[in-house]
């Protein structure tokens, strides 16, 4: 969801910012623009509508543009239609102040309407041309470009990632963030700014956090930070441990299908995270046993995916650790007014900078609840500020789609419920090592299941005109086939729903029609029958039925026209192993379908607005 670069150094900045916007691209966006101070001292913008090739052909891949100091901004469109009038970088009459930004100015209106009394036209749409022109009048004002900025932020409500660039400094490029996310990276006197790490991996693994309501100031040799008075303060230097090839296609045709590979080695990282000489230590996490032992009931936050992850997590904790769980999505919680107990209010999230997600956990925090964070993204916003951190160990995701975030969601969530259910003694000591020994074969499982994607791939190109696709479970299956149904129709277009099965003849059962496809998720011994029995009555309606089941487990001889075994595990994991045919349906149908696999229509990696 929009990107910022930012750079500073001996290098031609346009390169560098068109460089970084590109491994931005994921994020989702519909136009970009850059700007750069020039060496006779104005500031250059270019601006342009759709994909950021059109943009880089205009200053011939940054050849055009001259300066070493610069800005550059993919954006998705929030206020206004995306054109190249809208598009950022914004700036104020005379042009000598010039900005980026990601997020939503809430209160745009009424500061725009101020600014109108004083005088001030506008030529676009957007929220960013009200918040430079809203700099540009404190700059005025104080004369002092950092005061300006922190005026900015006292007077603004709303989300922001901001960088600015001022005519009167013409070597340095000011930023400034609240609840959206930007890093500062710097190497050898150069620094870079960005949204996100891969945007500057290809030059530097050296990376600050920028905390909230924090201003930093790049210059050639390194960055201040400041905070809203104006007084110096630190900020700690991290270092990335991925490199640039893992933000790579690494030779597949889309990151999608890479991610889905990635998948063995994610789930074992992500178990060796916190699996210690034998057993499940969540020293690095933060939380103790005693905390487990005694919590009174667990609230899983999330939204799509990750509250999918949640909602498998509900079912195999509250049946091995017999704890009361509730899954919400992250967008009602904040607005309701629970009724709390002590639970521990658990969010998880790919990005950490999910801005319903955040508010969420902010709301726990609020009312007095322990938090933790199941977070892929090193210092993220959650990961900062919830009590306790469990990281996924996914390393970048670049697809729109999650697939091994998922994955590495659902493995932390796996030995949580393990963890939990060992201290409090609602599993043998036998069957804790049982299922720690069942996780261990997951990825070579997974591994398995990937060499026959082949089998996918020809089902999807058989059943490619289908309209409709339906997938029906109960239990975890259930919670499998939401996952497996957005992944569908977010990448695909084709209209899917996902059913716990006994729910279908409630009413939904009425859209089966003559060749409509239903996929059956029947990892679950004690409901496969339950479940047959459901994907029967499809079958009764003229429905295509295919099912997804566990190897060697024998199915009721309905007619399905495809079953797709999965190996054997534990009951409680098999969403894990499911969800792979289910990724590779989706993957290869939008392949077939001709879309763009890796940015889908409509949607951004990371959605930093409500
Ligand atoms: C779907 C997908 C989204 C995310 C959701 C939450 O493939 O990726 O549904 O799961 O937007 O994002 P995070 O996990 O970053 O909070």
């Amino acid at each position: 969801m929009c990107g910022i670069v930012g750079y500073i150094g001996k290098k031609q900045a346009a390169p560098v910012l068109l460089d970084g916007l590109s491994k931005l691209e994921y994020r989702g966006y519909d136009s970009a623009g850059v700007a750069v101070l020039n060496p006779a001292g104005g500031i250059d913008i270019v601006k342009a509508k759709g994909r950021l090739k059109v943009l880089s052909d205009a200053i011939d891949g940054g050849k055009k543009l001259k300066g070493t100091c610069g800005i550059g901004h993919t954006r998705w469109a929030t206020h206004g239609e995306p054109s190249e009038n809208n598009a950022h970088p914004h700036c104020n009459d005379e042009k000598t102040i010039v900005a980026v930004h990601n997020g939503i100015i809430e209160n745009y209106a009424e500061l725009k309407a101020k600014l109108i009394r004083r005088g001030y036209g506008f030529y676009s749409q957007t929220d960013t041309e009200v918040a430079t022109k809203l700099v540009d009048y404190y700059y005025k004002k104080y004369n002092d470009p950092l005061q300006a900025i922190s005026q900015f932020a006292l007077r603004v409500r709303g989300s922001y990632a901001l960088a600015v660039m001022y005519k009167d400094f013409p070597e340095t490029v000011f930023a400034i963030r609240k609840d959206s996310p930007m890093i500062i990276g710097v190497e050898k006197g150069e620094s870079f700014l960005a949204s996100d790490v891969p945007a500057i991996l290809k030059y530097t693994k050296n990376v600050y956090y920028v905390d909230n309501l924090q201003i930093a100031k790049l210059e050639i040799g390194g960055v201040k930070f400041y905070n809203l008075d104006r007084d110096e303060v630190k900020n700690e230097l991290v270092e990335i441990t991925w490199d640039a090839e893992a933000a790579e296609k690494g030779g597949y045709e889309h990151f999608m299908l890479k991610e889905i590979h990635e998948q063995p080695r994610v789930i074992t990282d992500t178990f060796n995270y916190v699996y210690k000489n034998g057993e499940i230590d969540f020293s690095e996490v933060g939380l103790s046993d005693g905390i487990l032992k005694y919590v009174k009931g667990i609230v899983i936050v999330g939204c799509g995916s990750a509250y999918h992850a949640g909602m498998v997590m509900q079912y195999v904790t509250e049946d091995l650790a017999r704890v009361p769980v509730r899954v919400e999505l992250a967008s009602e919680y904040r607005y309701r007014n629970p009724v709390t107990n002590g639970e521990l209010v658990i969010v998880i999230s790919q990005s950490g900078e999910t801005a319903d997600s955040l508010a969420a956990l902010r709301s726990a925090k609020e009312k007095g609840l322990k938090t933790l964070a199941i977070v892929n993204v090193l210092g993220s916003s959650i990961a900062r500020e919830a009590d306790f951190v469990f990281y996924t160990k996914a390393g970048p995701e670049i697809s729109v789609a999650t697939t091994k975030a998922y994955s590495a969601q659902l493995v932390a969530g796996y030995l949580l419920a393990i963890k939990l259910a060992s201290v409090r003694g609602t599993i043998t000591q036998d069957y804790c090592k049982t299922l720690l020994d069942e996780l261990c074969s997951l990825p070579e499982k997974v591994a398995a299941l990937l060499e026959n994607k082949h089998l996918i791939q020809k089902f999807a190109s058989e059943t490619m005109d289908k309209k409709d696709v339906f997938f029906v479970g109960r239990g975890t299956d259930y919670a499998a086939c939401i996952e497996g149904s957005l992944k569908l129709k977010e990448i695909s277009y084709i209209h899917s729903e996902a059913y716990a099965a006994g729910e279908l003849k409630h009413g939904t059962i009425s859209l089966i029609e003559n060749g409509t496809l239903v996929f059956g998720v029947l990892t679950q011994p004690d409901l496969i029958e339950k479940t047959v029995s459901n994907l029967v009555e499809t079958q009764s309606r003229g429905a295509l039925t295919a099912a997804i089941a566990t190897e060697g487990v024998k199915l009721p001889d309905v007619g399905f026209e495809k079953v797709f075994s999965i190996p054997h595990t534990d009951v409680h994991f098999t969403t894990s192993l499911a969800a792979i045919p289910m990724q590779l349906f989706a993957y290869y149908l939008s392949v077939l379908r001709g879309n763009d696999v890796d940015k889908p229509r409509n949607l951004a990696k990371s959605v930093t607005v409500e």
